[in-house]
């Protein structure tokens, strides 16, 4: 493994919350950290360079999408992932099952691995841990995920227990599979609402001594004081010294208890997907910018925000794009709402840096997952 290292700044005396570096070969994250997502490479209606400006470090994409359009070919043509999308920081693809699951109709899954049909051109398309990790060692991002189950819920603990031993024997073919050494592979512990399940797979990879570490399964349906437990039990068990990304999350909320848990990366589609719905992230509460108190309301989204759209638009002004449904309205949005959560995970670290994080962040999380076990 090149140009990889997790360095630990600072963990919080009353939590398991932490702060850290994480290097890879396209420059360090500053953990904890939220990523935004730019599934089809690029981050929906913001420019690389607008996309920096949120603070965001690491950026995801997924095999999947890039799978079935354009197709890994034309991303490795084109110089690879980050040279494609023009953006030169850390990348993170995800692996393409969890995207199968949740996204395609007809799809098969078997030991070897998943089909389903491609919604783009009909298609039939197998996806196998091996054929995975090739695709995401042509696309060329930094961390690369393990091909993993992610059982739905509800599902029995047989139907769980078995993806998740299926997860693990993925896993194995995964690591056979990878050929990079510029590119760090992360194993996915999954588990359901399993405590003992989730523990057990988390105790097996940490035994793997790999570069980071995720937990998926997680907000799928299950309710929130479920995932707040899993999240508790699950990511103490994993190595100390290596990130631990928790996938999909990225609620004010969810992350405080993330991190509180010793959590140092998520990622979600909130800020862009609620950005094309109209709808801004303030203080961590959704605005409806269609709502018809904005319209003479001449003040920024949010006061204390650094982003381009704060600094020079007003609610009013992004209001009126947003009834025109100009594309500008998402922008600004997308701008901001990154921005929102990029920042939320920001001043989270600096409160771990001065073990502030109970003093300031503490009303995010309920007494019980203040201290831990
Ligand atoms: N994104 C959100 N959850 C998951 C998961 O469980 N597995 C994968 N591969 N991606 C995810
Ligand atoms: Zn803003």
């Amino acid at each position: 493994m090149t140009n990889f290292s997790f360095q630990l700044l600072a963990t919080c005396s009353q939590t398991k919350a932490r702060a850290g570096v994480f290097s890879t070969p396209h420059g360090p994250v500053e953990t904890p950290r939220f990523m935004p997502v730019g599934t089809l490479a690029n981050v929906k209606t913001i420019t690389p360079a607008q996309l920096k400006d949120t603070g965001a470090q690491m950026v995801l994409s997924n095999t999947y999408h890039l799978h079935i359009q354009p197709g890994e070919a034309i991303v490795a043509a084109g110089g690879g992932l980050h040279k494609f999308m023009g953006w030169n920081g850390p990348m993170l693809t995800d692996s393409g099952g969890f995207q199968v699951f949740s996204l395609s109709e007809m799809r098969n899954i078997t030991e070897a691995g998943v089909t389903f049909r491609s919604p783009y051109n009909g298609q039939v398309i197998e996806l196998t841990p091996e054929r995975s990790i090739e695709i995401q060692n042509i696309l060329g991002a930094d961390v690369i995920m393990a091909f993993d189950e992610c059982p739905p819920y509800p599902a029995t603990r047989q139907e769980v227990e078995a993806a998740t031993d299926r997860t693990y024997r993925w896993l194995e073919r995964c690591i056979v599979a990878h050929q990079r050494t510029d590119q760090a592979l992360f194993p996915i512990v999954q588990g359901g609402v399993y405590l003992d399940l989730r523990a057990c797979a988390a105790e097996a990879l940490a035994k793997l001594d790999m570069p980071g570490y995720a937990i998926g399964g997680v907000s799928v349906g299950e309710p929130p004081e479920l995932m707040a437990e899993i999240v508790k039990t699950t990511a103490p068990l994993l190595p100390h010294n290596k990130p631990r990304y928790l996938m999909g999350v990225g609620t004010y909320r969810e992350m405080a208890i993330g991190i509180a848990s010793g959590v140092d990366l998520f990622d979600c589609v909130i800020p862009t997907r609620w950005a094309r719905h109209a709808t801004a992230i303030v203080s961590g509460e959704r605005w409806n910018l269609k709502n018809a108190k904005f319209r003479e309301d001449f003040t920024p989204l949010d006061e204390t925000c650094p982003c381009y759209a704060c600094q020079n638009f007003s609610r009013a002004y992004i209001s009126h794009l947003v009834r025109a449904q100009e594309i500008l309205a998402y922008t600004l949005l997308s701008i901001h709402n990154i921005t929102e959560l990029v920042r939320f995970t920001q001043k989270i670290r600096e409160s771990i840096l001065s073990d502030r994080f109970i003093t300031d962040f503490g009303h995010w999380l309920k007494d019980e997952e203040v201290t831990g076990d």
